[in-house]
């Protein structure tokens, strides 16, 4: 495999039209001090898309394309994930075909990372397939953050690589950062940390390195549909005059943080705040979060929203810096 240079005039970044993929993309050329240049989308009246890349920027160069896939708008039919999708692997081919020495792919919310299994027989499994196409397109690197199963053996995980089909994915977390930002920002006194899914173990591990907590606590959940879920939790545990944060990858419907906020107010939890990496804010998943007990919600810019205060590309830049140069 090719490695590039930081600093090299060779690096050329590209952002594409995925909500807040150009701030990023902007943030990270600045701190690795890389050469950031323009395409340009075109989306016809019925929706379909046209990317045009300038030629001389690419032909030749280690090129390095952030483009984020969450949806565009409150009404996600109007620009769904699947559009950014697309518009991702086309702009990926036209590099590749135009020349591109290497392309390296960074996606800070990668939409379909929860379909990574089929958890019901004859399902299509999203990252299975995006790892196909990346394959076949020649892209052999995609940079993503905070996909959702950081246990089990898969495409991506915490801190590590693992090559499936010649692509690796490297899943970068945001936990740490947002521990500090809690640490630094909010008063909490040594607080219980909740974690609503055991998958996110690892996490687990990533806080305690940053808050103290007087404990780490996770739910077991039962997912009974998109938007109903179920808690069985967490013994006898009580959270009298405590403060409590509730630490997860997504706030897509919000049903999930729901559920484990009122459990902790239940429990006799003082404050009660969430730190996630994406939010999505499906419908009125925000109000309805602040609605049951939350009193903040930390998240980063992976998804631009009026909790986004830990900026993302710092951390994304510390991990291109370590695998790329
Ligand atoms: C899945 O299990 C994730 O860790 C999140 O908890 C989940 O995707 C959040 O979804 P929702 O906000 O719709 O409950």
């Amino acid at each position: 495999m090719v490695r590039t240079k930081a600093g090299s005039d060779d690096i050329v970044v590209f952002a594409g039209s995925g909500l807040g993929s150009k701030n990023i993309a902007e943030d990270i050329t600045k701190i690795l001090e890389l050469r950031l240049s323009k395409l340009h989308t075109h989306l016809f009246p019925d929706r379909e898309i046209r990317v045009r890349i300038p030629v001389k920027d690419v032909e030749g160069k280690h090129v390095l394309y952030v483009q984020s896939t969450a949806p565009k708008r409150e009404n996600i039919w109007k620009a769904p994930q699947s559009q950014s999708l697309v518009e991702l692997f086309l702009t990926l081919d036209a590099f590749k075909e135009k020349g591109a020495k290497t392309v390296d792919v960074v996606v800070p919310y990668l939409t379909g990372a929860r379909q990574h299994k089929e958890f019901k027989k004859g399902e299509s499994v999203s990252t299975r397939t995006i790892a196909k196409i990346l394959r076949n397109l020649g892209i052999f690197r995609l940079f993503t953050v905070d996909v959702h199963s950081h246990r089990r053996p898969g495409f991506f995980f915490l801190g590590r690589t693992r090559n499936f089909g010649g692509v690796k994915g490297y899943n970068i977390t945001a936990a740490k950062a947002l521990a500090s930002y809690i640490k630094d920002n909010l008063e909490t006194r040594s607080p219980v940390v909740v974690i609503p899914d055991k998958g996110h173990v690892p996490i687990a591990d990533e806080i305690r390195e940053i808050i103290v907590p007087d404990e780490i606590v996770f739910m077991k959940k039962k997912r009974l549909g998109g938007e109903n879920v179920r808690f069985k939790l967490l013994g006898e545990l009580d959270l009298k005059g405590k403060d409590v944060v509730i630490f997860d990858d997504m706030i897509s419907t919000g049903r999930t943080l729901v559920g484990a906020s009122r459990l902790a107010r239940k429990r006799g939890a003082t404050t009660v705040l969430v730190a996630v990496t994406h939010t999505l804010y499906v419908k009125r998943a925000r109000e309805q979060l602040l609605g049951s007990g939350v009193d903040r919600i930390v998240a980063t810019d992976t998804i631009p929203k009026e909790d986004s205060v830990v900026p993302i590309a710092p951390i994304i830049a510390e991990s291109l810096k370590k695998i790329l140069f």
